[in-house]
């Protein structure tokens, strides 16, 4: 059986953990005392973006934490107003700087943007980094099947990771069995499903918590290293940060996840990658 407290292997060979923290709306300051508390936690994954406005304070938090940073996996992702080749490298860095680091573990195309038409020859510039040293894994996030098979047509691989919306109201059984299939490791970002309706609430959820003595946030969270996704939930709360890394001193049944799974409502949460709004 899969050690899910062990990282996993990107198509290129480089290790990732499977449970990060992000940092989506967590402004500068802020951020930079709640990835202390994160790392101090055992946390080794943190997820940014340039788009986050708080690259600073992660950086503060990453060179301060007296976690040495090569066993620190540190994300950050290229905004839509900077595809293309030129763009992308200096928003790169830009990136860099602001984080006070001279390369990144993954660095991510925030969306497709498919209206620009330069995804592609955006990801061409992100190989081109990972082979000047300035990134290990060069991956994407809200991209749909057919943006990931026009990348690997113009370059000939698949990104390493495609972070995309997923939480059991919005499971993508099909996008995570695609993926699978191509080594893209399934990165789940709004894990906790929270943003229209309560996920953490469902009688499936809350069972299954009462069931193992864990909190319904921990169920979640497990679900989605059961489905062999890398999972980065957000809190700005340092005791929520804590109990969300708890997640290895228990499993859940095949029912239990087959009941967690049939929360599916086909729905979005978020925008849609395919569209024109982004
Ligand atoms: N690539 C993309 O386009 C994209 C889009 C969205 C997000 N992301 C990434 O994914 C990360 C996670 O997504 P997210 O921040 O949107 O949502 P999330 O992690 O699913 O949910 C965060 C919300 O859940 C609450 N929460 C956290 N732990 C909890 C627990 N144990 N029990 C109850 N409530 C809990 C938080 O409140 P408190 O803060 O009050 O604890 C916050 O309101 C982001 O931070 C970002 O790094 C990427």
């Amino acid at each position: 059986m899969t050690d899910l407290s062990a990282p996993i292997e990107l198509n290129d060979g480089t290790a990732m953990p499977r449970i990060g923290y992000g940092t989506y709306k967590v402004g500068d300051d802020e951020a930079q005392q709640a990835v202390e508390a994160a790392l101090a936690t055992g946390y080794r994954l943190i997820d940014t973006a340039e788009m986050y406005g708080n690259e600073v304070g992660v950086g503060r938090a990453v060179n301060g934490s007296g976690v040495p940073r090569s066993e620190v996996f540190l994300t950050t992702k290229v905004w839509n107003d900077h595809h293309g080749a030129d763009k992308a490298r200096a928003a790169l860095e830009a990136s860099l700087e602001r984080l006070g680091t001279d390369y990144l573990d993954l660095y991510l195309i925030h969306w497709p943007s498919p209206k620009q038409g330069l995804y592609a020859e955006t990801f061409e510039a992100l190989l081109k980094a990972k082979e000047e040293g300035l990134i290990r894994s060069a991956g994407v996030s809200n991209f749909l099947p057919e943006h990931l098979d026009a990348v690997h047509d113009a370059v000939g691989v698949y990104p390493s990771v495609n972070q995309v919306e997923l939480h059991p109201y919005f499971n993508q059984p099909e996008l995570r069995a695609w993926q699978a299939e191509r080594g893209i490791a399934t990165e789940s970002w709004g894990p906790l499903g929270q943003r229209t309706g309560s996920v953490l609430a469902e009688p499936a959820v809350t069972a299954a918590a009462e069931a193992h003595g864990m909190s319904p946030g921990q169920v979640v969270i497990r679900w989605h290293l059961q489905h062999g996704c890398v999972v980065i939930p957000k809190s700005s709360k340092a005791s929520r940060i804590a109990e969300n890394f708890e997640v290895f001193g228990f499993a859940l049944t095949g029912d239990e996840m087959a009941a967690i799974d049939a929360l599916e409502t086909g729905k979005r949460q978020g925008i849609d990658p395919g569209g024109n709004e982004r």
